[in-house]
């Protein structure tokens, strides 16, 4: 069977400029529709133009992310959605409003003359400027970020592009500084990304912004009367407000040869460079659960060589989440690149180079990698007190039971204005917007987090996105064929579209997305 060909979702695309020379021959001012998304290009890089009130705007057509086209990605008023991962720009400026892009496209300067629409060259880029001297603003002078992840880093960010002219610290447990960890089970742990793409900014971004990263020093105790910190290396800060994002614990196995060397988690940057050191071709691994994280280092250490076999409980992966469609179709592709399923099945114990299953039957194992879910880092903020339910409790702006102390990401479970239920979700986009939200929140601006949940998982080169939350349903809907890589499923309960998956349906994606967020029949 083949194929409709897609270009490559990593942080090496680079969408083609394609369409109107809009330098040289302009387009016609009647080709340009009111709410229309025209493509085109100068001097040979991808520019996107539209219409927003009496004004023609040109931003940059490429997305910052990892290179999606904008010019195939939704139009939402005066903003435009990425295609593959929803990060969105504004159109008149080029801002990136909402992650996981985190960077504004270029922004374009337009002539119109003669009834026709020219682009010319670039403007200033539209972030905004770092203020010169430190402000002291409300009270909110020193703001002190515990993590340096998804929301650590993002909130840290916001802050900045918002005008905060204080402190801002980030306290990270980890030695590397912010960077992509979704691609740490994908492209470059299948060898495909160099290190050089994983940081999210360079070193200097830090300096640059005057963002205090404290680097491999974990945060021991929050004093929320005395607004304190204390640190493991003895010292302690001082804040103002402080955010806690300090994300997800993987799960350890409880079996004999659970603490054997051989025995990984895949969290950091750190765990992922061991395991590359551990998986030559040939090597013989065992990922134990069939989870994303799971099924997608069995995709990357596929492409590395390593024999790769999956051992979980489940019948079949990944169904209570994405159903038996799409959990059927995952299992045929990974088979089909080699990797050895033993469903139903769990370890039972692991020796120096071997595991043994629960029925008895032994593999080879030089690498155990375990990705049977994780657990949120609640510690310290169960002996600060704060009001924890299977995550810490926070209100719409993101606010937990104490004064000036927010949390975001991986442990917070907020009220969801679309479900009507209370969520903690561990995704990178939803981490991320969380932080940028609580930067406002922080700041003191009316603020609300009411973005729609979205994840993306990729197999090989398969993506999977995922827009909505659907914890259980009672029905499926699904339209496509997972085989041709081309379908979307909804899920829904009491008549209701909680969720869609699709796989090569971008649009569908966007749409559904807006739809929820609107309240909509999705
Ligand atoms: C390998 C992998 C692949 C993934 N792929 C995807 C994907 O494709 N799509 C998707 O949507 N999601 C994906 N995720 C999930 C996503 O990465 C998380 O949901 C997201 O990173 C959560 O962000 P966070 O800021 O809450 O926590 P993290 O990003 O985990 O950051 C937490 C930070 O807190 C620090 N920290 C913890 N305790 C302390 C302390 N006491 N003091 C100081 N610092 C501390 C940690 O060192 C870390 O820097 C993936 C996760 C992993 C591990
Ligand atoms: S490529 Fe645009 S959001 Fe990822």
């Amino acid at each position: 069977m083949s194929f409709p060909r897609q270009p490559a979702r990593t942080p090496l695309s680079d969408a083609k400029a394609s369409g109107p020379d809009l330098g040289h021959d302009g387009i016609a001012e009647t080709e340009l529709a009111e709410d229309a998304l025209l493509g085109g290009q100068v001097d040979g890089e991808a520019v996107l133009l539209s219409r927003c009130g009496g004004e023609v705007c040109a931003i940059g057509a490429t997305c910052t992310h990892y290179g999606g086209p904008l010019a195939e990605g939704l139009r939402v008023g005066d903003t435009v959605r990425c295609p593959w991962h929803h990060a969105q720009f504004s159109l008149r400026s080029g801002e990136a409003l909402a992650a996981p892009a985190l960077t504004a496209t270029s922004c374009w300067r337009v002539e119109r003359r003669d009834g026709r629409i020219f682009v010319a060259g670039k403007t200033a880029p539209a972030t905004r400027r770092l203020p010169a001297t430190p402000t002291a603003g409300a009270g909110a002078h020193r703001m002190l970020i515990i993590g340096g992840g998804a929301a650590g880093y993002a909130a840290a960010e916001m802050l900045r592009r918002l005008g905060h002219g204080g402190n801002i610290t980030i306290v990270s447990a980890d030695a590397d500084a912010p960077y992509d960890r979704p691609n740490l089970s994908k492209d470059y742990l299948a060898g495909a990304a160099p290190e050089e793409w994983i940081p999210l900014r360079p070193g200097s971004f830090y300096a640059e912004n005057r963002i205090d990263l404290r680097l491999g020093i974990s945060a021991t105790g929050i004093d929320t009367s005395a607004h304190r910190v204390s640190l493991d290396d003895g010292s302690s800060i001082d804040y103002d407000r402080l955010l806690l994002a300090t994300g997800a614990e993987p799960i350890r196995l409880q079996l004999p040869g659970a603490t054997l060397p051989q025995v990984r988690t895949l969290r950091s940057l750190q765990d992922c460079r061991e395991i590359i050191a551990r998986a030559r071709p040939g090597t013989p691994v065992v990922i134990v659960g069939a989870s994303f994280i799971g099924l997608e280092a069995a995709a990357a250490l596929r492409a590395r060589q390593a024999q790769v076999h999956v051992v979980a409980p489940e019948a079949r992966p990944m169904e209570r989440v994405l159903g038996a469609a799409l959990g059927d179709f995952l299992r045929a592709l990974h088979e089909s690149h080699g990797v050895v399923f033993h469903l139903e099945r769990k370890l039972s114990e692991i020796s120096a180079q071997r595991v043994r299953l629960d029925d008895g039957s032994e593999l080879d194992a030089e690498l155990v990698l375990v990705g049977i879910g994780v657990l949120p880092r609640l510690t310290l903020a169960q002996q600060a007190g704060l009001a924890i339910d299977r995550g810490v409790l926070v209100d719409e702006s993101l606010r937990t039971s104490a004064a000036d102390v927010f949390a975001a990401g991986d442990i917070a479970r907020w009220p969801d204005p679309h479900s009507g239920e209370r969520l903690r979700i561990e995704h990178w986009v939803v981490a991320q917007r969380q932080g940028q939200t609580a930067a406002r929140c922080m700041l003191g601006q009316t603020c609300r987090y009411e973005s729609v949940p979205f994840f993306w998982t990729q197999h090989y080169d398969v993506p999977i996105a995922y827009v909505g939350h659907a914890s259980s349903w009672d029905q499926l809907e699904q339209s496509g064929d997972a085989s041709a890589r081309d379908i979307a499923v909804r899920f829904r309960r009491a008549g209701h579209t909680l969720a869609v998956a699709t796989i090569f349906r971008d649009r569908d994606s966007l749409t559904a997305e807006l739809a929820l967020e609107q309240g909509r029949p999705a």
